[in-house]
C-alpha cells in the first residue's frame, strides 16, 4: 500500500494520462483477486466503504426493482447494518421483513426457509459466518431454495474468507459483502458482489461522476483497494486452509481451559466443526460480562456483543436470538485468535481468565 500514498497516487478515473493509467492498472489487479477470491468475473466487482455500505447497496440499491413483491427475509442473528436495511426498506418502501428462525447454534431452520420463501420473497439475506458466535451457514443450500422460488441471494460473507474456502460462493449467490479489515486488509474498504445481470437494476446509494459503472460513485482509495487486494491475494494462497487448521487449534485449547475453570460456563453457537476457526464466546455464568473485560484489561482484549454494538447497553441481539435470555447474554465473552496469535498467547490468556475468574469469584 505504501507506494501508493507516496508515490503512484494517481487518480485511478483519470483516462487521459500516464499516472491515470498506471493507477487504474493498480484497482483492475486488486479487483481481479477480491473477485478471484468468491469465484467472480473482475467487472461483477464494486468497491465500497466496507460491508457495511456493501449490504445497504444490496439490500436498499435492489429493493425498488423488485419492490413488486416487496417482502424481504433475514436470519435474526445477522449483523446489525444488514437488519437496519431491512428495516429501511420496509419503512421507505413498505417492504415486510420476515425473520428466519435459528437454531441453537445459529443454523437456518431449512423447513422454515421453506416455508418462508413459499410465501414470495424477493430478496433473502444470509450471512456466511456470523461475527459474534461463529456459525458457518450452509450456503449451497440456501442459495438453492432461493433459486427454486426465484428469490434473490443476498449473502453477507464479511466473516467468510478467514474461516473458509469460498471461491465457489459468487456461484451461489446473487449478491455477496466483503470488508477488507475482516481479512486482514485495511479499514475503510469493502465491496458488494453483483451478479452481472443485475447490474442494471441496482439503484446507487452514492451518485456523482458514474464511476465503477454508475453503481457507486466517488474517487477509489487506491491504497485501501491495494491493500484489499494484497489481503484476498493471500488468502487464496494454497496455504490457506494450514493457517485456519493452525488457529482452530489456538481456539480449541484456549476454549477447553476456559470451559474447564468452571461446570457453569459454556460455549455459545455451534461445536468447533461448524464455526469460523478463530471465533470463541463463552457464556461466564454467574458473572458479569463487563467485569471480567474490564479486569483483563490492559492485557487482554475481548468484547461482549459485537464490536460495532459495543458500548451501547443491551445484550446481543445474536445471543438472544440463539435463545439465551439477558442475564446470560451480559455474561457472555467473545475472544478472537488470528494469525498473529501464537501458543505462548495462549497460555497467558488462559491464566489471566483464570486468575480473573478467581479475583471475581
Ligand atoms: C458479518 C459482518 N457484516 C458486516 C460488518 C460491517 O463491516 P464494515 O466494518 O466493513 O462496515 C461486519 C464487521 O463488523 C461483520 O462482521
Amino acid at each position: 500500500m505504501v507506494p501508493y500514498w507516496k508515490e503512484s497516487f494517481g487518480n485511478p478515473h483519470s483516462s487521459e494520462h500516464i499516472v491515470g493509467w498506471k493507477a487504474n492498472e493498480a484497482v483492475e489487479k486488486a479487483q481481479e483477486t477480491v473477485a478471484q477470491l468468491i469465484g467472480a468475473d473482475t467487472d461483477e466487482i464494486v468497491f465500497t466503504s466496507g460491508a457495511t455500505e456493501a449490504n445497504n447497496l444490496a439490500l436498499i440499491g435492489m429493493a425498488p426493482s423488485i419492490s413488486a413483491r416487496p417482502r424481504v427475509a433475514v436470519s435474526p442473528i445477522e449483523h446489525k447494518c444488514v437488519l437496519a436495511s431491512a428495516r429501511t426498506i420496509r419503512d421507505k418502501l413498505g417492504f415486510e421483513v420476515e425473520r428466519l428462525r435459528v437454531d441453537p447454534t445459529g443454523v437456518v431452520d431449512f423447513e422454515h426457509l421453506e416455508a418462508i420463501l413459499s410465501k414470495g420473497i424477493s430478496i433473502c439475506s444470509v450471512g456466511a459466518v456470523n461475527n459474534e458466535i461463529g456459525t458457518i451457514q450452509d450456503i449451497e443450500r440456501i442459495s438453492e431454495a432461493c433459486r427454486r422460488h426465484g428469490t434473490l441471494f443476498h449473502c453477507d460473507a464479511a466473516q467468510a474468507p478467514v474461516a473458509l474456502d469460498i471461491t465457489a460462493l459468487a456461484r451461489s449467490a446473487d449478491l455477496i459483502s466483503l470488508s477488507a479489515h475482516k481479512m486482514y486488509g485495511p479499514m475503510g474498504i469493502g465491496a458488494l458482489f453483483v451478479r452481472r445481470e443485475l447490474q442494471g437494476q441496482i439503484v446507487p446509494g452514492i451518485v456523482g461522476g458514474g464511476q465503477q459503472n454508475n453503481i457507486r460513485s466517488g474517487t477509489l482509495p487506491l491504497p485501501l483497494v491495494v491493500g484489499f487486494g494484497a489481503a484476498a491475494e493471500q488468502l487464496t494462497r494454497p496455504d490457506a486452509h494450514e493457517e485456519r487448521e493452525r488457529v482452530a487449534m489456538l481456539r480449541n485449547r484456549l476454549a477447553n481451559e476456559v470451559l474447564a475453570l468452571d461446570d457453569g460456563f459454556t460455549l455459545n453457537g455451534p461445536s468447533f466443526q461448524n464455526r469460523h476457526p478463530g471465533n470463541l464466546n463463552v457464556c461466564f455464568r454467574g458473572f458479569d460480562a463487563q467485569d471480567i473485560l474490564a479486569s483483563l484489561q490492559p492485557k487482554l482484549a475481548a468484547s461482549s456483543g459485537s464490536a460495532c454494538t459495543s458500548g451501547i447497553p443491551e445484550p446481543s441481539h445474536v445471543l438472544r436470538a440463539i435463545g439465551l435470555d439477558a442475564e446470560d447474554a451480559e455474561a457472555s465473552v467473545r475472544f478472537s485468535i488470528g494469525r498473529l496469535t501464537n501458543a505462548d498467547e495462549i497460555i497467558s490468556a488462559t491464566e489471566l481468565i483464570a486468575d480473573t475468574i478467581e479475583k471475581l469469584r
